[in-house]
């Protein structure tokens, strides 16, 4: 029996880590399988274990107010040790690239366990942007032992920092499977979600729906008082639109955004949203303006046009598949690509195409299968 750990903090973790505990626990006769979770989010980590019914066997609650990279990294790397001295796993596996990935990538390399890394290989090359994910995913990548990269560019990073072939697996992304899993969940007879509800009463059928998120360190400040003058102008200016913007809970993001937007007829700002409904309002919205990485993989298999308010992408294959557009936090820029998704109808098209650039939905079970063939 391989004795497993899953090590996770945050909402997008837990969303793309979720069908993997999943699969997990359906081959029981292979794997003995506990989930440890950091809790470097609180509210917005457990909306999407309730959706997923995932109930960890280790709740470290670390989450602080306005919490700090060094505190957080020192108090993930410290808590982890009674775990993994208590659980003694095998296999550790941590996702992406945030805090609890390098923290507890670092704890587990301690501890003599094989760390995997799901999501491997993503490179912008530029340390500061994303900040710190970029750096945190590179440590993790020096560190692991196994690492499951989500397409052919991302395993070609990896062997481009020397790691050994036959340590990379391509197996898409696990998003798409979550995807899937949410998709098949809120179509089933008898599912009912109140948020889902709301969203309904809340879009105006007629207008053309944009859906916004935005969280990135390296925007906070300025970067964000650009993105809100944008949309205050966007508003103004289309008031045949209706921007819905799930505002993210870091004080960082609440203070500016609530402070520039709140008075805007046509702008809603509602409380960050539970996997399904946001799933839902993707569906439903014309264009989506985000700097989160999660909603770069899922728009294409929905066939959405994404502004991404970055200036770099370690996810180039939706820019290359021509869905995902790079406009940074220019103000001007984000406004005039806007204006053109909104009125010119040819653009829109080939911005909106169906495609699958991060897998078929199948990569967990790829994952299980490659960690359940490897001789102890
Ligand atoms: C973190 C990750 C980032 C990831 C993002 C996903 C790091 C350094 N950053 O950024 O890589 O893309 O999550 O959303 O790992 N807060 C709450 N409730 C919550 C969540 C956050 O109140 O459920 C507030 C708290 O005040 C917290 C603050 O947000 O201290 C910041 O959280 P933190 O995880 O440090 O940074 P994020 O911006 O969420
Ligand atoms: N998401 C969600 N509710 C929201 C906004 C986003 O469930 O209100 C989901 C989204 O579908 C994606 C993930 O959260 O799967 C992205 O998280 P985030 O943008 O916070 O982090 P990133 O992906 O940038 O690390």
């Amino acid at each position: 029996m391989k004795k497993n750990l899953v090590i996770f903090g945050t909402r997008p973790e837990a969303i793309k880590m979720a069908p993997l505990v999943k699969a997990f626990f359906n081959s029981k006769e292979v794997f003995e399988t506990k989930v440890c979770i950091t809790a470097q989010h609180r509210e917005m980590l457990d909306q999407v274990l309730s959706f997923f019914e995932i109930e960890p066997d280790y709740d470290l609650n670390l989450m602080k107010p306005d919490q700090n990279l060094y505190t957080l990294t020192a108090d993930i790397i410290t808590s982890l040790k009674p775990v993994l001295e208590d659980f003694k796993p095998d296999y550790v596996y941590v996702h992406g690239d945030t805090t609890t990935t390098m923290a507890a990538s670092i704890a587990s390399f301690y501890s003599g366990a094989k760390v995997c890394h799901i999501e491997a290989g993503l490179r912008t090359f530029n340390k500061w942007s994303p900040f710190p994910e970029e750096v945190n995913r590179s440590v993790t990548g020096r560190i692991a032992d196994l690492h499951f990269s989500p397409t052919t560019t991302s395993k070609q990073n990896l062997l481009n920092e020397n790691i050994d072939e036959n340590q990379v697996f391509v197996t898409g992304n696990t998003v798409i499977d979550a995807l899937n899993f949410s998709t098949e969940k809120v179509n089933s007879e008898n599912y009912s979600d109140s948020e889902i509800e709301n969203l309904k009463m809340l879009v105006q059928s007629g207008k053309k729906l944009i859906l916004v998120t935005g969280h990135r360190r390296e925007n906070h400040g300025q970067g964000f008082i650009n993105m809100c003058e944008a949309l205050k102008n966007i508003a103004e200016s289309n008031p045949e639109t209706q921007i819905i913007y799930p505002v993210h809970l870091n004080p960082n993001v609440q203070k500016p955004v609530y402070k520039l937007l709140n008075e805007i007829k046509n702008i809603h700002l509602i409380a960050p949203l539970s996997y399904p409904a946001f799933v839902w309002l993707m569906d439903k919205s014309y264009l989506i303006i985000t700097d989160s990485g999660g909603v770069q993989e899922e728009a294409p298999s929905l066939g959405k046009p994404v502004l991404v308010m970055r200036d770099t992408t370690e996810r180039p294959e939706a820019v290359e598949a021509g869905t995902v557009l790079l406009v940074g936090t220019n103000k001007e820029k984000i406004i005039s690509e806007t204006d053109k998704l909104l009125n010119n109808r040819e653009l829109y098209n080939k911005m909106s195409l169906l495609h699958n650039p991060y897998g078929d939905g199948n990569a967990c079970s790829k994952i299980v299968k490659t960690i359940a063939n490897i001789k102890q």
